[in-house]
């Protein structure tokens, strides 16, 4: 489905990375940062330009090669990982920053995913998250067409327990993020570390 989704020349999320990420990326500390979900890459290639180092992890392998696309036409270095985040190992305190910017899966696959978040971020790490919560529903502005794979400020709460968040805001916003998140939106942003 995703690669069917990204399978023309056009960048349906743009080429530009996430307003929220644009805004607050300076709380990532320096070093490695798994992008979750990251599709045509927007994000891991503003992030890389900056002089993170990066690696997107998704399950389209045509959005990742779009992703590298963009890479190297802005002349930076990233690492895709074509893989199902059900099953993808994460690895044990090994991220200084994790990054998941519309990333919605269904609840058994992202709470066994945020689990997983848990243990592979370092100590210092900061996870950052924006997502859409389930009154986007009737924005029709983007986004799954159900609830249950929606973001919300309680979910965050109760599948990353061990987590503190120094910013946890459910907002509305416009959106204009490519062609397939455009108007006002429904999302919960998020910044967080471990307890
Ligand atoms: C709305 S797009 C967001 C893309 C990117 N984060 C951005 O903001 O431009 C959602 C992404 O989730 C990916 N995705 C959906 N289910 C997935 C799964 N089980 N494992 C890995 N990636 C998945 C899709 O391929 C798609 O790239």
């Amino acid at each position: 489905m995703w690669d069917e989704k990204y399978d023309t020349d056009e960048y349906i999320y743009g080429k530009s990375p996430n307003d929220f990420l644009r805004n607050h990326y300076d709380s990532l500390p320096k070093g490695k940062i798994l992008l979750l979900a990251e599709g045509e890459g927007r994000n891991a290639v503003f992030l890389a330009k900056l002089g993170y180092t990066v690696t997107a992890v998704d399950i389209s392998s045509v959005g990742l090669e779009k992703a590298e696309k963009l890479a190297k036409t802005n002349g930076v270095m990233i690492e895709t990982i074509c893989a199902d985040l059900e099953e993808f190992d994460l690895g044990e305190c090994k991220w200084d920053g994790i990054v998941s910017i519309y990333c919605h899966l269904p609840p058994q696959v992202r709470k066994k995913l945020y689990a997983r978040i848990e243990r592979a971020i370092k100590p210092a790490g900061v996870l950052l998250l924006e997502g859409y919560r389930p009154e986007q529903l009737s924005y029709k502005t983007g986004g799954p067409p159900v609830a249950s794979m929606m973001i919300s400020k309680e979910i965050l709460l109760e599948e990353l327990p061990n987590f503190t968040f120094t910013h946890l805001q459910a907002i509305e916003r416009e959106v204009h993020e490519g062609s397939h998140h455009n108007g006002l939106g429904a999302v919960i942003q998020a910044i967080g570390s471990l307890k």
